[in-house]
């Protein structure tokens, strides 16, 4: 029997607080005007101190799922796409995993840039029409303020921070994803990156010196590439799916420039009536733009039963991607009672509880495997593991910190999803 992957939850976070083109212009050579002409956006979000890509992602998971109605623990797989993860590794699904308790999820993230939702939304619809999945969480979760530069017009007013999630659930109903499509052209990867922080430009001196951490991006090449490949990726996607362009009934693009949005609806001759835009209010917040436009749709009444809603994205790689989703399995918003909200509540406590019992466990586990010699075959005695043959001292201290960065916050150190715990459960303006 066929497995269709359908959308039966959505959540999305975004930071408090708010930074206005003409804050932006306060320390930097541009103006509200040419900011606004030129691409669409008046503020955008960013995040602040307690905020990051993985809190941020945690706390739209969690709406989804109470969207969905769908305990944490029967999800079978976490899909992250950023570009600004919490760390290059663990994985920031990993992250997400253990702070809401998906206890027998797989984890993984997903680095296509600005595309990467569609990425991701294609792996796990894959996933759940192949049978692999039954329940997918995809998320879409960005920090990008954290990699802008400062001293850069041309890419520091583009981007914002924050987060969008959806819940994809096999149902037998025809339905769903429909289609998607996906595409690359790496001999363009120069017009758009960051540049180090990876294994061809390590950090060191000469990277931070140079600003070499922070996005770069040629502007014109990228806007000539997104005119050209955006209307054409939806068309093909809109083909695979077997939807006529005339029966589109939500346009959802990546918000990245009003312009470039306004060029892929006029190829695909779509009114303006069907497109969806909120970059005016967040910027560009590359993988999370699909997701969170998606969310304000729904807030908005704009997606019914049925609905063809057509998604694009486009960036970094380069890389393009598209899909076309038939709304479907109608879920109609039932009032959350207080009883609810509480387990929902106790649902997160304990995988709190339940993640400190894990980390206790292989702590005692690999004390009593030490002491009883298990693992002597293959272990270093303890005196000979903490001086390596080349006399330095090890990096990391016993606590897990690392004394070169000693320095800094530990909000920025060592995030602590939990602190969102509050932000996520806070947000209780029911989706609809
Ligand atoms: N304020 C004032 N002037 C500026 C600014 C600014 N913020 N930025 C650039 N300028 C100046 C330039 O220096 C240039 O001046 P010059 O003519 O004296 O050299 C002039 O404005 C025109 O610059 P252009 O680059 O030609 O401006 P354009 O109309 O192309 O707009 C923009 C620039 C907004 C960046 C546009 O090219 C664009 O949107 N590109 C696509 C960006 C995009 O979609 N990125 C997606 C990223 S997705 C991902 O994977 C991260």
């Amino acid at each position: 029997m066929a497995l269709y992957a359908h959308i039966v939850g959505w959540g999305k976070y975004v930071p408090e607080r708010i930074v206005t083109n003409i804050d932006i212009a306060k320390f930097m050579d541009t103006s509200d005007d040419w900011i606004k002409t030129r691409t669409g956006i008046s503020e955008r979000r960013f995040a602040g101190k307690h905020e990051s890509t993985a809190t941020m992602a945690i706390a739209a998971a969690r709406l989804a799922l109470d969207r969905a109605r769908i305990v944490p623990a029967t999800v079978d797989l976490i899909i992250v796409a950023s570009l600004s993860p919490e760390h290059i590794f663990p994985s920031t699904a990993s992250l997400v995993q253990d702070a809401i308790g998906a206890t027998r999820a797989g984890a993984f993230d997903l680095s296509s840039a600005c595309a990467g939702f569609i990425y991701g939304l294609s792996m796990g619809s894959a996933m759940i029409q192949s049978g692999a999945a039954k329940v997918v969480l995809v998320i879409g979760s960005e920090t990008v303020s954290r990699m802008l530069n400062d001293q850069d017009r041309g890419t520091y007013p583009l981007f914002g921070d924050g987060a969008g999630a959806l819940v994809l659930q096999a149902h037998e109903t025809p339905g769903g994803v429909l289609s998607t499509v996906l595409g690359s052209d790496g001999s363009g990867a120069e017009h758009l990156s960051i540049p180090a922080g990876g294994s061809k430009l390590p950090a060191s001196r000469y990277t931070v010196d140079n600003r070499l951490h922070y996005i770069q991006m040629n502007g014109r090449e990228v806007y000539r590439f997104a005119t050209r490949i955006m209307g054409k990726v939806a068309k093909e996607a809109c083909e695979k799916a077997g939807v006529g362009l005339d029966e589109i009934d939500l346009f959802i693009p990546h918000q990245a420039n009003i312009r470039i949005i306004q060029s892929a609806s006029k190829y695909l001759g779509i009114s303006d009536d069907k497109v969806f835009t909120n970059l005016h209010k967040y910027g560009n917040t590359s993988t999370a733009s699909i997701p969170l436009a998606l969310c304000e749709a729904i807030e908005e009444d704009r997606v019914q039963a049925n609905d063809r809603i057509v998604m694009v994205g486009f960036g970094g790689g380069l890389s393009w991607g598209a899909s076309v989703v038939k709304w479907g399995v109608p879920m109609p918003y039932k009032r959350r009672t207080w009883w609810y909200r509480m387990i929902r509540w106790f649902v997160y406590r304990w995988a709190r509880v339940q993640s400190a019992y894990r980390k206790t466990r292989r702590q005692v586990e690999g004390m009593v495997d030490e002491r009883q010699g298990k693992d002597e075959d293959f272990l270093l005695p303890q005196k000979d593991r903490s001086k390596p043959k080349n006399g330095r001292s090890p990096q990391i201290s016993k606590n897990g910190s690392n004394p070169e960065t000693q320095d800094l916050p530990a909000e920025i150190a060592a995030p602590n999803p939990a602190e969102t715990e509050d932000a996520a459960l806070k947000v209780e303006k029911p989706p609809k």
